[in-house]
């Protein structure tokens, strides 16, 4: 039977790419996102991968949620731990508001998902946790205190379920992508834009696919002893 996974903000950015290419790897994907019902239809319609409507950021929609994908298709293999957001601003500037906000889609937001499918895990001794942190988590960002402090806490994240995990046969890993092409990226101005491509020795933002590629790794049986770690997929802008 195919194993199931299920892809946090799976809709667009990172996320689509990760639905479709676990899809395309024979897993049962479901696809979460949180408010763009016409984005989610189409990519429904286009890919045959089922979307559910929750917010990450609250436990209980969450745990309900993921109940649902369970009904629907089973019981969840592989967590993609993806749904982030951005609310940057200089420091002096950040508002508590923004602060708030990024911390509990991105940080609370990976508690909520991973939580709720863990005790299913550890009793049938599979599982695979892979959350999508950044280059910003491992460097820091002008601009980005509270998205920074999320990812790098991702990291923290995984480390801790890495070692409570391995003996029930679950790893947690996570992915940092660099500056990947997608609309987050794209909605940072395009000075700045064109500043942060000027450094990347790759000399251009990366690909969804070449993160999902990383993740697709990440899920397989061939990853069983990699656990606790970070595949950096940044052309070669930040060495951790
Ligand atoms: N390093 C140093 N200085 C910087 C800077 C940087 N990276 N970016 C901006 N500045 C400086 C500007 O030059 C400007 O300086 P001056 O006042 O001396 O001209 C000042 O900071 C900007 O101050 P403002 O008060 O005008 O800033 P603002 O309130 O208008 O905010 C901004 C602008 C939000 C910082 C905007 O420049 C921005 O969005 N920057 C991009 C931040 C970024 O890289 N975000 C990553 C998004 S992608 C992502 O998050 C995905 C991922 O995981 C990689």
């Amino acid at each position: 039977m195919a194993r199931v996974a299920l892809v946090t903000g799976g809709s667009r950015g990172i996320g689509e790419a990760i639905s479709k290419k676990l899809k395309a790897d024979g897993y049962a994907v479901a696809a979460t996102y949180a408010g763009n019902d016409e984005a989610a239809a189409k990519f429904t319609k286009e890919t045959g991968i089922k979307t559910y409507k929750w917010n990450v950021a609250n436990y209980e929609d969450s745990a309900a949620g993921i109940a649902q994908v369970e009904a629907d298709l089973g019981p969840i293999d592989v967590v993609v731990a993806n749904a982030g957001i951005t609310r940057d601003a200089p420091f002096h500037k950040m508002t508590p508001e923004q602060w708030h906000q990024v911390i509990d889609t991105n940080l609370t937001g990976v508690f909520n998902t991973v939580h709720p499918v863990w005790p299913g895990m550890r009793e049938r001794k599979f599982g695979r946790i892979i959350v999508i942190s950044s280059i910003n988590g491992q460097k820091g960002q002008f601009a980005q205190v509270n998205y920074a402090a999320t990812k790098a806490g991702d990291l923290g994240i995984v480390k801790s379920l890495a070692q409570e995990g391995a003996r029930a046969g679950i790893t947690a890993n996570a992915v940092c992508p660099g500056y990947i092409a997608t609309e987050m990226v794209m909605a940072v101005p395009e000075k700045v834009r064109d500043s942060i491509i000027s450094q990347i020795p790759a000399g251009r933002l990366g690909e969804p696919e070449e993160i999902a590629r990383c993740v697709a790794f990440l899920a397989s049986d061939d990853a069983g002893f990699v656990n606790g770690s970070t595949i950096s997929a940044n052309g070669a802008q930040f060495f951790a």
